[in-house]
């Protein structure tokens, strides 16, 4: 099929180029001139693992092309998706549609037969209704049916979740708007991936509806890992305990310092004020937002006791800043709370991240970035795990203890087993789970 991909951020190119990969032929439209010549240089503007690869053997072999020019990407296409940003709009947390919204009123003049147009961007509900009415007004002859296609990639595994999905959902008001999204998934359902199809509104929904739903299952553990900490228990058998329930299920239970990201926190916030106006406040996702702000701001507090009560005057060594590993996205990253927290507080920052650090310059000023974990730990009297990269997984830590001044290890993402730890010359604190040394 002839697909077309209006905006190459994270989730265009990486479904634009897994397209591409299914044989299909994919071009990806962006107005970013420096992104889209990057691209075409073989440059990714963002770090995902195996996009390069997969970007490269498409283009290679013909299926993917990028261009700024959008009425060329859009001729003879069958479907074209809109894959623009929907930041949170300043001032009032609603997400801005005014990208969602050009991209329409442009494709509008330029569509030729019957096409679909895709919404693949996280959408309020309602939106596909406005995208139809724009295409419409602005063309009246226009034969098109407009569909929703929510995407549910995470950073860091995009590719594989693209490629291997729990399901694909499909909002579209007419069956042959069905019959062409089928189609262009129909090597998922060799695999036998099961597809929801709903009506538009519903598909708008399901996504906010799942990235909410996560957003509270992260709140819930956190809360719980506080309670651990109380009470003298285990999250992460807490965690497993009910995670086997298979009503619960294991995912998403890990103890952290807050979720972050481009999503969750502007998902959580967008469907909160989308229910706020419809006069059904969802209560339970209102109270993860603020817990979750509240939880980034403890995590400096968490760190500092564990310093003895301050960490004034302290050099502090940060591994990782990243929301999330592998990725470099800083978006609503617990760092942007947790290193300016320490700063106020007195501490010298020194930080590594695998790749994060680029983005990290941009917004976290005063920090000494270094070259590896070992180099930001020199001369360091403690140090944090911030982000569960796995080259900090299996540190040397008797030379961890050798290098920190205090012997001071806080691990947010509880990543060393405490049997690992015990018996080693360092004051380990984690989240939820007893003492090392008890
Ligand atoms: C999330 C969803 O997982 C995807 O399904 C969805 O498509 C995507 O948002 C989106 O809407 O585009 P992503 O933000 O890439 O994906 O990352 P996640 O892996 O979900 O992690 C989000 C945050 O939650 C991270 O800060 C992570 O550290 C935190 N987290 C996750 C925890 O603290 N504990 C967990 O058990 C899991």
């Amino acid at each position: 099929m002839r697909v077309a991909m209006i905006g190459t951020g994270y989730v265009g190119l990486v479904s634009g180029a897994c397209f591409a990969d299914f044989g299909h032929e994919v071009t990806c439209i962006d107005k970013d001139a420096g992104k889209i010549e990057a691209l075409k240089a073989g440059r990714m503007p963002i770090y995902e693992p195996g996009l390069d690869a997969l970007v490269a053997a498409n283009v290679e072999a013909g299926r993917l092309s990028f261009t700024t020019d959008t009425a060329a990407g859009i001729r003879d296409a069958e479907i074209v998706f809109i894959a623009v940003g929907t930041p949170t709009r300043r001032g009032d947390g609603h997400a801005d549609l005014s990208y969602v919204h050009a991209a329409a009123e442009e494709v509008a003049g330029l569509i030729a037969g019957y096409t679909v147009i895709v919404t693949k961007s996280t959408v309020p509900v309602g939106t596909g209704d406005e995208v139809e009415a724009i295409i419409a007004r602005a063309n009246p002859r226009a034969q098109f049916d407009v569909a929703s296609n929510p995407e549910f990639l995470r950073e860091g595994a995009a590719i594989e979740d693209f490629k291997r999905p729990d399901r694909i959902v499909v909002g579209a008001q007419s069956q042959r708007a069905v019959a062409a999204l089928r189609e262009l998934y129909r090597p998922l359902f060799l695999n036998e991936t099961p597809m929801v199809v709903t009506d538009r509104r519903t598909a708008e929904l399901i996504k906010y509806a799942a990235n909410a739903f996560l957003a509270i299952k992260i709140g819930f553990i956190n809360e719980i890992a506080d309670l651990c900490d109380a009470v003298g228990a285990n999250v992460q058998q807490v965690a497993r305990g009910i995670g086997l329930d298979k009503r619960i299920g294991a995912k998403f239970l890990h103890a952290g310092p807050g979720y972050g990201g481009s999503c969750f926190p502007k998902d959580t916030l967008a469907l909160s004020k989308t229910a706020h106006r419809a006069g059904v406040p969802v209560t339970l996702v209102d109270a993860v937002i603020d817990a979750n702000a509240r939880r980034k701001a403890a995590m400096v507090d968490r760190i500092a006791a564990a310093a003895g009560g301050s960490v004034a005057g302290k050099v502090v060594a940060i591994l990782g800043l990243t929301f999330k590993p592998n990725t470099d996205d800083m978006r609503e990253a617990p760092s942007l709370v947790i290193v300016p927290g320490l700063q106020a507080m007195g501490a010298t920052i020194r930080a590594f991240d695998p790749q994060g650090m680029g983005e990290a310059a941009k917004c976290l000023t005063g920090v000494t970035y270094c070259d590896s974990a070992w180099h930001c730990l020199e001369g360091a009297d403690m140090a944090v795990i911030l982000t569960e990269w796995d080259q900090f997984r299996a540190l040397d830590l008797d030379r961890i203890a050798g290098l920190l001044k205090d012997r001071v290890l806080v691990d947010l993402r509880n990543i060393y087993a405490l049997s690992e730890v015990r018996g080693k010359p360092l004051d380990y604190h984690s989240l939820g789970r007893p003492p090392a040394d008890g």
